[in-house]
């Protein structure tokens, strides 16, 4: 009985405890974890600095981690290209990869190595969702193989990477993973989605002026050109019902120029026009074009057809 009574009124002293007593030492703190670090927090004094302050000035050349080449969290300091940085134009998905963007082999291959390391954990490496994290999780990722998926335009992917889809299934990858690679994983997802659709067609857009990038197995060439060439057909353009060629279609016609010379690739030219005449001759005047650019008059084929006005490039490997 009289244990008893003392042990609750040790329990009683314990539990009003120290309330009110003043006391130079730190507060008890059973589990202090990492709960107290020495660290220095912004606008406190600092006696490790010669300035005496904890927060020091950057250092030149410093950049915002919300710069444009790291955006989302601010959107003043965004760059002003609204379709690069955000996937969108007009506040709608865009349908094609910004420009700025070289849709070029070694854009694919970073593209490629980012998904590996970032997305196929989940997405698997074939982009069939099985990767080794989703099956634990409640929320499978869908599979990349299917109507749904080939739907989406490149700005729709890019959005998704940037903020993730229906937090927490899928998290924002914007502070892993910065806008350029961004637009490679979204290029290389085409082209996974193509390992099991090959008539999807590529995604439009881009730059496509690297030359550089073709160097080495040119057993890759014929795909890789055409991803890169396919785009640039789009701005090869005449002057209104003419077959003159416009200044910018003269310019696009040099970049493939420049293209072709670092490879033995033959180039199909598939045109049409409204009058089959001028197909014909707009595709006489590629080819005019590209011979005077030094690329020899044999590797250009040409075909002309009537209808919507379009231009078309193929690119074929010469031994094929
Ligand atoms: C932790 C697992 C995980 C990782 C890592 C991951 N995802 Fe996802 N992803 C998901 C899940 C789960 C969904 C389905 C979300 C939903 O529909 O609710 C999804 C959905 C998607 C979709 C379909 C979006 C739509 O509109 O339906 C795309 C595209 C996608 N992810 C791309 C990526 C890319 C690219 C990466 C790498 C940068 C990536 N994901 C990384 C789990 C993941």
């Amino acid at each position: 009985m009289r244990h008893t009574a003392t042990i609750l009124l040790g329990l009683a002293l314990l539990g009003t405890g120290c309330r009110g007593w003043v006391s130079e030492q730190p507060p008890v703190h059973l589990n202090p974890n990492m709960d107290t670090q020495e660290k220095l927090k912004p606008y406190r004094k600092s006696e490790f600095f010669p300035n005496g302050r904890a927060m020091q000035t950057p250092p030149d050349g410093t950049v915002a981690r919300t710069y444009a080449g790291n955006e989302v969290r601010d959107r003043a300091l965004l760059g002003t290209d609204e379709h690069y940085n955000t996937g969108k134009q007009g506040g709608a998905f865009a349908s094609t990869i910004p420009a700025g963007v070289d849709l070029t082999l070694a854009t694919l291959r970073r593209g490629q190595e980012r998904y590996n390391i970032y997305c196929s954990p989940c997405h698997g490496k074939d982009g069939a969702g099985q990767g080794t994290v989703s099956r634990r999780l409640t929320t499978k990722p869908p599979t990349f193989h299917q109507q749904r998926i080939w739907d989406l335009v490149p700005g729709d992917i890019f959005n998704t990477i940037t903020h993730g889809k229906n937090f927490p299934n899928m998290a924002p990858y914007a502070a892993q993973i910065p806008v350029e690679d961004r637009w490679a994983i979204v290029a290389y997802l085409r082209a996974l989605m193509q390992t099991q659709k090959p008539d999807l067609p590529a995604f439009t857009g881009g730059t496509a002026n690297d030359a550089t990038a073709f160097d080495g197995d040119k057993s890759e060439d014929a795909a890789a050109l055409d991803a890169k060439l396919g785009p640039v057909a789009q701005t090869v353009t005449f002057d209104d019902g003419t077959a003159n060629l416009s200044d910018a279609g003269q310019a696009a016609l040099n970049g493939v120029a420049a293209q072709l010379k670092g490879n033995t690739m033959l180039l199909q030219v598939t045109v049409v026009a409204a009058d089959a005449a001028l197909a014909q001759q707009r595709a006489a005047a590629i080819k005019t074009h590209l011979g005077g650019q030094g690329v020899d008059g044999g590797r250009v084929v040409t075909q002309a057809d009537t209808g919507a006005d379009s231009i078309d490039f193929r690119t074929a490997d010469a031994n094929e």
